[in-house]
């Protein structure tokens, strides 16, 4: 249904490398910590003492796919996203061959007509049948390397309303990794959830594990008007997560927090052992702001 240029990756030989171990994230995610997990790694109980893994703000799933829990409880209050993941895992075979089949081109128009079939199926994401969960899935992945940063934004109508992002021959999707990712989530038996982050950290009990990844307390005073204005996480937000937290640590759950190191925030999580890492990324969660920044990890 899209066709478009994208990488196969690498030759697998079956014999040597486990396809699970090439899991890596297949969307590009503001606030995405594929570079960040080698130092909040050493923070994390190992795989083998947790009973279920549970993240709660999923986003593109960088962490889940380094960590390889066996068994996972994976969410975000996207429902769109979440779709994609769902699909992704049962039908990884319709994604591809929708994402190869000749259609869209990488060009405005191509991006901008895929985004009104894309919107189309969004309006009723919850409602699609099988197949149109697959174009669904394969027009999530095609958009979301095609415009501008990987963004998911809607409107207050709930429309995708994020502009082409004029990259020149962009890798769409690597069928391996996608593979990978499909395979990944079927081992751990991932259940995919859109809830709010509450309802999962509601049911985290003793031997469980939450690695909790919310939009930032923004630091600055521009990243504070950006943050509020786009209904991002106020200060009621994150003290409500601060209460479901502790609350979720009071039955045992062991949990790592990322966040901004802001005054507010060392003072809601104040009882815990607090961190600081270094970041380098390309977006943060509000889609601006490229150099390193310091992060916050909360280890309770
Ligand atoms: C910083 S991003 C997570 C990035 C992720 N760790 C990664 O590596 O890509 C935060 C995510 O939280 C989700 N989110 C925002 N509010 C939420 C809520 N109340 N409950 C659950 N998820 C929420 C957003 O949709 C977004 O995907």
């Amino acid at each position: 249904m899209i066709g478009t240029d994208r990488s196969r990756g690498t030759t697998l030989e079956p014999a040597t490398v486990a396809l699970n171990q090439l899991a890596r994230p297949f969307l590009k995610w503001a606030g995405g910590k594929a570079q960040v997990y080698p130092a909040l790694q050493r923070y994390f109980p190992p795989v083998a003492e947790v009973e279920t893994y549970l993240e709660p703000f999923l986003g593109g799933g960088a962490v889940f796919f380094a960590y390889r829990p066996a068994t996972a409880i994976l969410a975000d209050l996207n429902s769109a996203l979440i779709v994609t993941y769902k699909t992704v895992k049962s039908n990884v075979d319709g994604v591809i061959s929708e994402l190869d089949a000749p259609s869209a081109q990488v060009t405005e128009e191509g991006y901008r007509d895929a985004r009104v079939r894309f919107n189309k199926l969004l309006s009723r994401v919850s409602k699609l049948g099988a197949k149109q969960r697959t174009e669904f899935a394969s027009l999530f992945i095609w958009i979301n390397h095609t415009c501008f940063n990987g963004l998911f934004r809607v409107n207050t109508k709930g429309k995708f309303n994020v502009p082409f992002g004029y990259y020149q021959r962009p890798t769409i999707y690597s069928e391996v990794s996608l593979r990978a990712a499909s395979e990944a989530l079927r081992e751990a038996s991932a259940a995919l959830v859109s809830y709010d982050y509450e309802r999962v950290l509601g049911g985290a009990d003793k031997g469980d594990f939450a690695y909790l990844d919310p939009p930032y307390d923004p630091v600055s005073d521009t990243a504070k008007f950006t943050s509020y204005t786009r209904g991002g996480f106020d200060l009621e937000e994150q003290e409500r997560l601060a209460r479901v937290v502790h609350d979720a640590v009071g039955r045992g759950c062991r949990v790592v927090l990322s966040n901004s190191p802001s005054e507010r925030i060392r003072k809601l999580y104040g009882d815990f052992r607090q961190e600081v890492v270094r970041v380098p990324r390309s977006i943060n969660c509000q889609g601006t702001g490229r150099s390193p920044v310091e992060e916050l990890v909360v280890i309770a």
